[in-house]
């Protein structure tokens, strides 16, 4: 029986008999489309399958990139936070730093001044005794008398600043008693109005009711007087206003470190020359004065610092040349019970 080759595509399937070799390649043909049509379709079920993976792959690596960029944004605030807040720390020491140092500047001032002042004070009882005994023995009115006289006034104006130095480094802690700082303030104002004249204006604010202190009354009119007297002179013979205020604030300015303590805030302003920024940062050096030889000694807010600090408050000073200086004190607040008066809190 004659045999033919058989071939599909360009394959060699065998040898098949003749009359059959039709009807074999019709049916390979058959098969070998279906089967190409299942290659076909299984390969595209697994490439979409694939694609579908590579999309959710994709998806999750989208969202792990979102989530990344969140927590990266958030570390970065983070970081830029405590960027802000280290440099606070940074800016919050620098000041304790110039504080402390202000302090113990202050403190061994206070221990010679007052060492000086002490010994001064003796030569002081000295020369005014002398004097005095001198002026009794020259007729009143006398040109030798007269002399004598100015010799005296000027030993007057030495005790009385021995004596302020004296005060201020002698400070007793225990002479402090609850007092009305309302009260003490209004007696302080009448002993300026006293001395200043009549081209400057006093305009005070003070708190209805009882504002009560850990005080001694005599520092806080000393303060009182030493803060307006500056004011007066800022304004140079002119004519000005001169306000003193007093407030009651439920928490202290956070950047004075009080504690966040309730306290009072008495502000003394004036619209006088100001003070260049230059002097700002010494003017509470003792001994520091722009007045000139035989006008001021550089004693005034140097006293106040410390008669603050004394009472366990704080002092900022703000001024602008032309303007005017506005001297604020922070007072600790003495907590009391309703309508309590001062005395029975002792
Ligand atoms: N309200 C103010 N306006 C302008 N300058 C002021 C004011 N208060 C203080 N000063 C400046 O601060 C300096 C120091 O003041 P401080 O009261 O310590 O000394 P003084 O007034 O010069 O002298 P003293 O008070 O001892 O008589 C002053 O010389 C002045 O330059
Ligand atoms: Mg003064």
């Amino acid at each position: 029986m004659k045999k033919d080759i058989l071939t599909v595509g360009n394959e060699h399937v065998g040898a098949v008999q003749s009359i059959n070799k039709d009807l074999v390649t019709k049916a390979l043909n058959m098969r070998c489309s279906s089967y190409l049509a299942h290659i076909k379709s299984k390969l595209l079920t697994e490439t979409i399958f694939e694609i579908d993976n590579s999309k959710k792959d994709l998806c999750k690596i989208n969202e792990k990139i979102t989530n990344q960029r969140d927590t990266i944004a958030k570390q970065k605030l983070e970081l830029e936070k405590a960027h802000k807040q280290l440099h606070k720390e940074i800016a919050e020491r620098r000041k304790l730093e110039t504080q402390l140092l202000h302090s113990q500047k202050m403190e061994s001032l206070g221990t010679l001044a007052g060492g000086i002042a002490h010994e001064f004070n003796n030569i002081l009882t000295f020369t005014q005794g002398y004097t005095e005994l001198l002026m009794n023995k020259h007729i009143e009115g006398s040109d030798e008398w007269k002399l004598l006289k100015q010799i005296y006034a000027g030993g007057e104006r030495a005790v009385n600043l021995v004596g302020q130095i004296l005060m201020f480094s002698s400070f007793d802690p225990t002479q402090l008693k609850p007092v009305d700082l309302n009260t003490e303030v209004n007696e302080g104002l009448i002993m300026v109005k006293a001395g200043l004249p009549e081209n400057v204006e006093i305009q005070s604010a003070l708190l209805e009711g009882c504002a009560y202190i850990m005080a001694d009354t005599s520092l806080i009119h000393q303060m009182i007087l030493n803060l307006c007297i500056n004011a007066y002179q800022a304004m140079k013979g002119n004519t000005g206003i001169l306000k003193v205020n007093l407030d009651r604030l439920e928490k202290c300015p956070q950047d004075l470190c009080m504690e966040n303590k309730s306290c009072f805030k008495l502000t003394v302003e004036d619209n006088g020359c100001g003070i260049p920024e230059e002097d700002q940062r010494r003017i509470f050096d003792p001994f520091f004065t722009t007045k000139g030889v035989g006008k001021g000694i550089g004693l005034g807010l140097a006293v106040v610092h410390g008669i603050v600090e004394k009472h366990q408050g704080k002092i900022i000073v703000e001024s602008k040349i032309n303007v005017g200086t506005t001297v604020t004190v922070f007072l600790p607040i003495l907590a009391t019970d309703g309508d309590q008066k001062p005395e029975e809190l002792v």
